[in-house]
């Protein structure tokens, strides 16, 4: 599938982005590791988050869709789950894959868990090295540490106290989901706080989770089922917010986006880099919201790096195309996770971005970007990653000429209408979809 982009002139109205990716993992994840029957709203339909709703199917939670991004979890919690009859496929979903590890570091039965080429390329050893210090066995390609894996855990984990060397909300979950089991409190610190919705769903659900500076606490006991509404999610926000802002004769308000403090890194670039961002906070829930309105502005570079990286590591590729139409140099540095995300995406901003004009070199931690170029279309290709294809496009809409990105069906991996979305708010087919 390819996107076929143009640039256009304008960009206007008022939009709704698709539910928070990581919040909804939790709210499935949860909610059948929780004795009774959970209502979750605003879930986010796209394939990532589908791939956990079959996950925990598979272990025997019954889900019924009753709408729109509205399903109804019952479980007889964590003691009711079963042995998979099969291989889990996490798809493209590092989420799933992370998260159920740990939820499974609890379960005394084998489930398998594999996925895609991408996912299959991604480090699970972060996870695996923790959870098999708390008792669980984990078996599997590169010495256990790729998948497929097979992970057959205990249902009374050893409680540990782990520091991990990244910062990972990923690698915290999997330790905080095995430790619910445990026999003692456990303790995950960081060297930097990664995003919280885990510490903040899991007391939704009733448990005893305390929070400080980098060091989160879990003391182990059920949960109990709840309701959870998700958020907008922000990064999906982010690609919207930045063509905003570099659009010309651009006004946008995106409604209930979350507004995790954990998760504005990119807003408090924006900012910096001369944009406007109104915020409207609507009344908090367990995860804040608001309205965010953008308007075309002028930008110059940043800094970014250090604490603020965890903040907005997922914005980083549409961050690289307001830095390529920005005036100065923008520097990301301390951000070698990027190289194992759904992509190397140090890599594929550095190798596409420049054939659409702009001025990227490479670090082994990030890129520096020198901007000021006028960008113009070009044959470009996603690598298999959404937030790849998604960036491009959004440089498509203010290059000269057409843009045409390869390999975009990965999209349907977390913002499926976001052609839809674009093409709305710029009153023309700017983003044409090309099967
Ligand atoms: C996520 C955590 C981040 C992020 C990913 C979602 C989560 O990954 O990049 O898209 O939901 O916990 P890491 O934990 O690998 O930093």
């Amino acid at each position: 599938m390819k996107f076929l982009v143009r640039p256009i002139g304008r960009l206007r109205g008022e939009a709704e982005v698709p539910g928070d990716k990581s919040v909804s993992h939790r709210a499935a994840l949860l909610g059948a590791m929780a004795e009774g029957v959970s209502e979750v709203q605003g879930y986010l339909e796209a394939e990532d988050c589908l791939r956990t709703i079959a996950a925990v199917q598979a272990l025997g939670t019954e889900v019924t869709r009753k709408g729109p991004g509205h399903y109804r979890i019952a479980s007889g919690g964590r003691a009711a789950l079963t042995e998979p009859a099969d291989v889990v496929d996490c798809g493209n979903s590092g989420t799933t894959a992370r998260l159920l590890a740990g939820v499974l570091a609890g379960l005394p039965f084998w489930t398998m868990l594999t996925g895609d080429a991408s996912l299959r390329r991604r480090p699970m050893g972060r996870i695996a090295e923790p959870l098999r210090a708390m008792g669980a066995t984990i078996v599997g390609r590169a010495e256990g540490t790729k998948l497929p894996l097979a992970i057959r855990g205990t249902d009374a984990p050893r409680a540990i106290r782990y520091a991990t060397p990244v910062a990972s909300a990923q690698v915290k979950s999997a330790i905080l989901l095995a430790g619910l089991a445990a026999d003692a409190p456990v303790t995950v610190t960081e060297p930097a706080p990664s995003r919280d919705h885990s510490e903040r769903m899991l007391r939704r659900f009733g448990a005893r989770v305390t929070s400080a500076d980098c060091v989160v606490t879990l003391t182990p006991g059920p949960l109990r089922a709840a309701s959870v509404v998700v958020p907008g999610d922000i990064s999906s926000a982010a690609f919207l917010l930045v063509a905003g802002t570099i659009v010309g004769d651009a006004r946008l308000t995106l409604h209930r986006v979350g507004v995790n403090p954990t998760r504005t890194g990119l807003l408090d670039v924006l900012e910096a880099m001369g944009a406007r961002v109104e915020t409207r906070r609507a009344a908090d829930e367990s995860e804040p919201t608001a309205s965010l309105t953008v308007s075309t502005s002028t930008l110059r570079g940043a800094e970014v790096g250090g604490a603020l990286i965890p903040r907005l590591i997922d914005e980083v590729p549409v961050l690289a195309v307001a830095a390529s139409v920005a005036s100065g140099t923008t520097v990301v540095r301390d951000a070698a996770e990027l190289r194992v995300k759904e992509s190397d995406r140090i890599a594929a901003l550095a190798r596409e971005l420049v054939r659409m004009g702009a001025t990227v070199a490479e670090r082994p931690d990030g890129m520096a970007i020198t901007g000021g170029r006028h960008l113009h279309g070009a044959v470009v290709t996603s690598g298999g990653d959404h937030r790849v294809a998604m960036a491009l496009a959004i440089a498509g809409l203010v290059a000269d000429g057409q843009t045409v990105i390869d390999d975009v069906a990965c999209v349907a991996t977390s913002f499926p209408n976001f052609a839809d979305t674009i093409n709305a708010l710029a009153g023309t087919t700017a983003i044409e979809v090309e099967p």
